[in-house]
């Protein structure tokens, strides 16, 4: 018998349910069910692990409550949403995905992982991989945007940083994917809400991101909230033993989100604990966050046959098995920092920041610029107006819970560190939200005399993350009244926009000199943003979805599929908004650098492709400006006839290459023809001989594509 057998043969009911609970440590708190002083419980094999419980000393006395005291003596998994950074806050991920970088990607979830380690935490409720096409949702921020490709990609980079080489390395945590499945659809944007998706747009848009985690070896999964067409993910049983421990083969630990298994009453699926107990075990949960329904539930249950002790042992299993691979029952102590934990751990940070510079500035995405950036050398004076200029505490964004909010530079310290020689003048003029106007006036008077005013706007931390979804998108408060009192002045303004989401500011996109969005960056969001803006650094940020004009485009996304009516200016029956236009205001991977760049000679090695054929095609770029910078191009697929519509574009591949002024390259892209395959009429993959399309630019807006045509042809 392993170890894993033994301990389960020697477990009581409750010590089984225990491993099958997770309770809440108390630092944080990040939903609406609390726990009460943990220690007797641990004490006592009722818990098996904890969430938002952080630092060295607070963890190892509870271990050791665990270790020492509980009859078994088994290890708790300590777990923490660790979406950004940890202690150092890195970008949020919607703008870390703007740099389209995997190798930046796992490098800030390795920092992480390591700086959570140091603090106790051996699981971290992250990646986040939902597809997210409608950003009144406020959980947009939290993930990759709305490609699944690009999410998937994001995936293998967080789950590779994450877990590191071996899960059981003292720097190692175990990832959770989030939110299986289809979380970011939530009807109108509006979090927790239903979501009612195709079995087809499952299979391709929401389900990939989470085969492509499960593939490298993600160690938990996390079900979402709400109900899939009915079924609450936490009970969906096809999805979440079918499709994932079955299809998939996923061997992982399934955690329930905060609180999920006793909301299906709520939902109406279950009438008491018991019920709800069952169907979450049934449908594959192994770990119930915080809502004691398997501690009040599962014992009835098994006692009535609803649950079979061996569903329970095998929860159990999955539990210790992810234990042992953390190295927990060798060392329960063993995250904690090297030696005294001091030395290490203060290289370490002094490298985070580091990093956490470079991912900011490659996070920030240039909208619009008429020239004013980057702002000259030698200005005698720069006004910095507007209330996310100098808010410390709003530039991590959401889930930040162990960060040190005063380490973190502003937009108006990074300023005053890079330009020492200029006069930098600063006032609020309106705060985020609110009413209250009376401080524009004080606000356009530091103004005077300016060269530039630099406009920083935005949202709070607090207005995108977890239950923070709006639905109008434009600014909160009177900042659009200081807007306007800037532009009035008649001199170059320069907006500066802290979100956690596309904001829908048409007017101010064709009135400001430039428009930046600088999501929230994090740690060392001021310094990142004065090496963009003062040319130190050429921005390489490009957007991972579709920013729209309107709340009412929404949803918008770039992979759509053609209408029979497609938009025609002079057919009036055609696909449209008689009072806005069918144009995003920036498509899916706009973003401009100081350069200019230009694609040409698009080639394809072979004319036709077989199913086990590597498509290879090649583009040349040439960076027409003046000075050294990276282009980001896009590879684009599609099925010019199917069998069933497919979309306009569907992303291949993207790549990044960086060019000296004047300078000429050849960019390669190479992918599995198989790919090509989609969800045919019967919902199985087919690879459908005929002609296929790829496309190249540096966005998804079709005017500006260059196109080639292949034939796909079977049998060869
Ligand atoms: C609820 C959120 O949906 C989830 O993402 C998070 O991991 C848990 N709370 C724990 O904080």
């Amino acid at each position: 018998m392993d170890r894993i057998a033994q301990l389960i043969a020697a477990m009581t009911l409750e010590e089984k349910i225990g491993q099958l609970t997770m309770a809440s440590g108390g630092y944080a708190v990040t939903g609406p069910e609390v726990s009460a002083d943990v220690s007797g419980d641990v004490r006592a094999g009722r818990v098996g692990a904890l969430l938002n419980l952080w630092g060295a000393e607070a963890v190892r006395a509870i271990q050791r409550t665990a270790v020492a005291e509980s009859r078994l003596g088994i290890p708790l998994l300590i777990g923490l949403d660790v979406l950004h950074g940890h202690r150092i806050i890195f970008p949020i991920p919607l703008g870390e995905a703007c740099a389209f970088d995997p190798e930046l990607w796992a490098a800030t979830a390795r920092a992480a992982a390591a700086e959570a380690a140091r603090d106790g935490v051996s699981m971290v409720f992250a990646p986040m991989l939902d597809v997210a096409r409608d950003p009144r949702w406020g959980r947009i921020s939290e993930g990759a945007g709305e490609d699944p490709f690009v999410v998937g990609e994001f995936a293998r980079a967080k789950v590779r940083g994450f877990q590191g080489e071996d899960l059981a390395l003292p720097d190692a945590v175990a990832a959770t994917a989030k939110h299986f499945c289809a979380y970011g659809a939530a009807l109108a944007g509006r979090d927790y809400a239903s979501a009612d998706v195709s079995e087809r747009t499952l299979r391709e848009v929401y389900l990939p991101p989470f085969a492509a985690a499960i593939e490298a070896g993600c160690a938990a999964v996390m079900p979402a909230f709400m109900d899939l067409s009915g079924i609450p993910m936490t009970a969906h049983h096809a999805l979440l033993r079918g499709w994932l421990r079955g299809e998939r083969g996923f061997e992982g630990v399934i955690v329930s989100d905060y609180n999920a298994i006793a909301e299906l009453l709520r939902h109406g699926v279950a009438e008491n604990l018991c019920e709800a107990a069952a169907l979450a075990l049934a449908a594959g949960v192994d770990i119930d966050m915080m809502s004691d329904g398997f501690r009040n539930g599962l014992p009835l249950a098994l006692a009535e046959g609803r649950v079979s002790m061996e569903d329970i042992n095998a929860g159990v299993r999955r539990v210790l098995t992810l234990k042992q691979r953390l190295g927990l029952f060798d060392d329960a102590f063993r995250r904690k920092g090297g030696g005294d934990g001091r030395e290490p751990a203060k290289a370490a940070a002094v490298s985070a920041r580091e990093l956490a510079r470079a991912a900011a500035q490659r996070s920030i995405v240039v909208l619009t610029n008429d020239g004013v950036l980057p702002l000259p050398a030698g200005l005698g004076k720069i006004a910095v107006i507007g209330p996310l200029a100098d808010a410390r505490r709003e530039m991590d964004g959401p889930w930040a819970m162990a960060a040190d909010r005063d380490d973190c530079v502003t937009i108006l310290e990074g300023l005053k560190g890079a330009l020492p020689g200029t006069e930098i003048v600063f006032a609020e003029g309106v705060a985020i939200d609110g009413e209250e106007e009376s401080g524009i006036a004080a606000a356009l008077e530091i103004c005077r005399g300016a060269d530039v005013v630099l406009l920083c706007l935005g949202e709070a931390a607090a207005m995108s993350g977890e239950a923070a979804s709006r639905a109008g998108l434009g600014l909160p408060g009177r900042q659009e009244a200081l807007a306007w009192a800037a532009f009035s002045l008649g001199k170059p303004v320069v907006a500066l926009l802290s979100s956690g989401r596309p904001l829908t500011l048409p007017w101010l996109f064709e009135r400001a000199s430039a428009a930046v969005a600088t999501w929230f960056l994090g740690t060392e969001a001021g310094n990142a943003i004065a090496d963009v803006l003062t040319g130190r650094f050429n921005p390489v940020g490009r957007l991972p979805v579709t920013w729209p004009r309107a709340v009412g485009q929404i949803p918008i996304f770039y992979a759509a599929r053609p209408s029979g009516r497609p938009f025609d200016p002079i057919d009036p029956y055609t696909s449209k908004y008689l009072d806005c236009s069918v144009e995003p205001q920036f498509y899916f991977g706009h973003g401009l650098s100081y350069g200019r760049f230009a694609l040409s000679n698009l080639a394809a090695l072979q004319q036709c492709v077989g199913f086990d054929d590597v498509i290879r095609l090649s583009v040349d770029v040439v960076n027409e400006g003046s000075i050294e910078g990276e282009a980001t191009v896009f590879c684009f697929a599609r099925d010019v006839v199917a069998s069933v519509v497919r979309p306009v574009l569907e992303l291949k591949r993207f790549a990044k290459i960086a060019l000296g002024a004047g300078e000429r390259d050849v960019l390669d892209f190479a992918f599995p023809a198989a790919e090509l395959s989609f969800p045919g009429l019967d919902l199985q993959p087919r690879f459908e001989p005929g002609a296929f399309e790829f496309s190249v630019g540096f966005t998804a807006d079709p005017k500006e594509l260059m196109t080639i045509r292949l034939l796909a042809v079977a049998g060869i």
